[in-house]
C-alpha cells in the first residue's frame, strides 16, 4: 500500500536476516547460536548501579540536558588515555567522536565517505550490519577473501590493482561473522600492499580486547603509519551494548565531517549513558573486568570446539577463535546450509547461515556459530544435535 512512498534506498536494503531468523530461534526449546548477545556477565551491573548514583548526586540535571555532539570530554579523554597507553598513538580528544554504538559510526562514516556506486572493499565473508549500512548509500561492494591467517594477499592485490576501491572495511581482530584474526605478518603485507593507494581503511574493532588465548594483542594495520585510517571502538562487548557506546578514531579533518554527519543523525549520543560508562570506567578497573569476560568466553568456546571434533563428521571445517564470540562453520561444497538450517530447527538448535555476511550470496555451505550466550552442557547438547542434522543433508 504505501510501495510508492517508500524511497529506492530503502528499498533496496534488505532487512536484517539475523533478526528474521531470530524470531523463529527465540521459542525457548531451541538452543540457539544464532544470536549475537554478549553473555550478561560482560554488564557490571552492580559498579553500575553505584555509578548512577554517583552521576545522579555529582552532575544533576547535566545528565538529562542536551549535550554536545563530539560526545562528553572526561569519556573521550579516557579513550585517548587507553590508547595512547596500548598502542602509543599520537591523538588527542579532538582525534575521537563518540557515537551511538559502532553500529552509528559505520553508518556516519558511510554519509560521509560514500557516493553512489564508490568502490567498498569488504572482506569475503564481512559484518553483514556494515553491508546493511552501505548498502543505503548504494556501495558497490567488493569482496576480498579472508584466509585462517587474514587477507588474501593475492586476491588485495588484484582487487587494488583493477578495480581501485575508495574505502577498506576491515575487522582484525576475531571477525563477526568468523572469529578469524589477522596474524602480525599478514597486517603487514596488507599494509604494504596498501599504503600508497588512495584509500580510507577502516578498521572495526568491537572484539579487540577479548583475546582469551595466549598470546598479545596484535597492532592495527598501518597502526601510527597513515593519516587515511579509521579506527572504531565499542563499549558493547566489554561493558554493555544497551547503553549504545562506541567511538571513532581518526584525524581531525575526517573527524569534523564526522560531526556534521552526526549533528544531522541524533544531535548527539545519550548523555546519561556517556556520564555512566564515563564514571564507571574512571572508578574501576576496566582491564580486571575484561579478564572476567574472557575467562567465560574461552570456557565457552572451548566446549564448543571439543564437542565440534567429537560430534562432527570428518568433513565439517571450523575455525577455532582465539578470542570474540563466533565459530564460523564451512560444510561440503555440494551441500546446501538452507537445507541443513531446516533440519537444525527441527532439532531445536538454531544458527545463522552464511547468507547475510556475503554481498551475493548464491550457493552458500557456511553458517556461523555464537558460544557466549549458553553453558557449557547446553553447547555440547546443541552441537550433538547438530551434528544429527549434518548427518541428514
Ligand atoms: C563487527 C561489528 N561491528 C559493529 C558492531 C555494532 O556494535 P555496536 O553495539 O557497538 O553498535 C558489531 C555488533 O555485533 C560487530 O560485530
Amino acid at each position: 500500500m504505501f510501495e510508492k512512498f517508500f524511497s529506492q534506498r530503502i528499498k533496496n536494503t534488505p532487512s536484517s536476516f539475523i533478526r528474521e531468523i531470530l524470531k523463529v530461534t527465540q521459542k525457548p526449546e531451541i538452543i540457539s547460536f544464532a544470536g549475537g548477545l554478549p553473555n550478561p556477565i560482560s554488564f557490571p551491573q552492580e559498579e553500575l548501579k553505584v555509578s548512577m548514583n554517583r552521576i545522579a548526586t555529582k552532575y544533576g540535571d547535566k545528565i538529562y540536558q542536551y549535550s554536545t555532539t563530539m560526545g562528553l570530554d572526561s569519556l573521550r579523554e579516557y579513550i585517548v588515555e587507553r590508547y595512547k597507553k596500548i598502542w602509543n598513538m599520537n591523538i588527542d580528544i579532538d582525534n575521537v567522536i563518540i557515537t551511538t554504538g559502532s553500529q552509528q559510526a559505520l553508518d556516519l562514516i558511510g554519509k560521509v565517505f560514500v557516493n553512489e556506486g564508490d568502490k567498498v572493499m569488504v572482506e569475503k565473508p564481512s559484518y553483514l550490519g556494515l553491508l546493511q549500512t552501505f548498502c543505503m548509500y548504494r556501495a558497490d561492494f567488493i569482496q576480498t577473501k579472508l584466509n585462517d591467517d587474514g587477507l588474501d594477499i593475492e586476491e588485495l592485490k588484484k582487487v587494488l590493482k583493477e578495480q581501485k576501491p575508495k574505502v577498506a572495511y576491515l575487522i582484525p581482530n576475531f571477525q563477526n561473522p568468523t572469529g578469524l584474526t589477522y596474524t602480525k605478518e599478514n597486517r603487514k603485507l596488507v599494509f604494504e600492499a596498501i599504503k600508497d593507494e588512495d584509500m580510507i581503511l577502516i578498521q572495526d574493532d568491537p572484539y579487540g580486547e577479548l583475546r582469551f588465548e595466549e598470546g598479545e594483542r596484535i597492532p592495527y594495520i598501518g597502526l601510527n603509519e597513515s593519516e587515511k585510517n579509521i579506527y572504531l571502538g565499542s563499549f558493547s562487548k566489554i561493558v554493555t551494548p544497551g547503553m549504545r557506546l562506541g567511538y571513532i578514531i581518526a584525524n581531525k579533518e575526517i573527524i569534523k565531517m564526522l560531526e556534521t554527519a552526526k549533528q544531522a543523525s541524533d544531535l548527539h549520543s545519550n548523555i546519561f549513558g556517556q556520564y555512566l560508562i564515563s564514571d564507571y570506567l574512571y572508578n574501576n578497573d576496566l582491564d580486571k573486568h575484561i579478564e572476567k569476560i574472557k575467562k567465560l568466553y574461552k570456557t565457552q568456546a572451548g566446549a564448543m570446539i571439543s564437542a565440534m571434533e567429537e560430534y562432527f563428521p570428518k568433513n565439517i571445517k571450523f575455525t577455532h577463535p582465539k578470542g570474540g564470540m563466533f565459530s564460523w562453520v564451512t560444510i561440503p561444497e555440494d551441500k546446501a546450509v538452507l537445507d541443513l538450517f531446516d533440519k537444525a530447527i527441527a532439532k531445536k538448535v538454531a544458527f545463522v547461515p552464511g547468507h547475510p555476511f556475503y554481498v551475493n550470496p548464491k550457493k552458500v555451505n557456511t553458517l556461523r556459530l555464537n558460544y557466549t550466550n549458553a553453558d557449557c552442557d547446553t553447547i555440547k547438547e546443541g552441537i550433538k544435535r547438530l551434528a544429527q542434522a549434518l548427518d541428514e543433508i
